[in-house]
């Protein structure tokens, strides 16, 4: 139960009209914020994002985002930090599993395969964790690694609560989601009231790692009113790693989303 906690209509039915307009009519344009961040013991990443440079030189000013960084990894490939999964790009295979899943040595709200990440991603959430504890702030891990089946109960289970066309706004069809990957992870603050819901924004965790994430290279993958470019609702839980020079570059430039950093098309919708 708990491991299905992430997106899983029992434990949190989304809101996500309620998500987004409770902070404001805003257009996307007026925004916000972007981005903002184990003890592994298998086998090590196919990449080491962080000791790649994503050649800020080669990237574009504010005023062209479109032609975004040069890609030093795989957009496409899923064991590449950097890989694009979205409402336009399945994950390739479609029933991928990492090959280096650990559970991270963190605060757990879960256990089971929901307490596992690919190890890049288990180092750099144990000194996330780590600092938000030094700051005082409890976060938990509250959803990681999804495999394939699981995003199929999922995603079903929120179909079935709130009809298809919400449900497509709050959580990825099986084989679209970026928890599959290992590169994502929702958090929580060990409360609960407002875990998966529009009012953990404002909790110290979500705070903290809107503030704080991209230090650890970490962005909040699905950031408020991008949902038109991202597919989904503001996820203010929802991180996702891409290396801390990549994170650091994107919240330093206020680019909000992987789309625009990496000059591909908005994904609002599946095709
Ligand atoms: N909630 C995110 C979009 C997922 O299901 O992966
Ligand atoms: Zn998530």
């Amino acid at each position: 139960m708990a491991a299905l906690a992430a997106c899983t209509p029992e434990n949190a039915v989304p809101s996500p009209v309620a998500a987004n307009a409770a902070s404001g009519a805003a257009s996307a344009s007026e925004t916000p914020p972007a981005a903002a961040s184990g003890t592994p013991t298998t086998a090590t990443a196919a990449v080491e994002p962080d000791a790649v440079t994503p050649s800020p030189s080669t990237a574009p000013s504010s005023t062209a985002p479109s032609s975004a960084v040069a890609p030093q990894h795989s957009l496409t490939d899923p064991t590449s930090p950097w890989v694009i999964v979205n409402k336009h790009r399945p994950l390739n295979p479609q029933d991928f599993v990492p090959t280096d899943l650990v559970q991270p040595n963190v605060r757990l709200a879960v256990s089971g395969e929901a307490a596992l990440l690919n190890s890049t991603t288990a180092a750099a959430a144990e000194k996330l964790f780590a600092a938000a504890a030094a700051g005082g702030v409890i976060m938990t891990l509250a959803s990681g690694y999804r495999s394939y089946s699981t995003q199929v109960a999922t995603y079903g289970g929120y179909v079935a609560s709130t009809g298809q066309a919400a449900a497509d706004r709050a959580s990825a069809r099986p084989g679209h989601s970026e928890h599959q990957t290992g590169w994502s992870f929702d958090i929580g603050d060990g409360g609960g009231a407002c875990s998966f819901q529009p009012c953990f924004a404002d909790q110290p965790a979500a705070v903290w790692a809107k503030a704080n994430a991209h230090k650890f290279g970490f962005v909040v993958r699905y950031p408020w009113m991008f949902h038109d470019t991202t597919g989904y609702f503001y996820e203010s839980w929802h991180l996702r790693y891409i290396g801390v020079e990549a994170a650091t570059d994107m919240s330093a430039r206020g680019i909000a989303t992987l789309e625009e950093y990496f000059g591909l098309e908005a994904a609002p919708d599946y095709l």
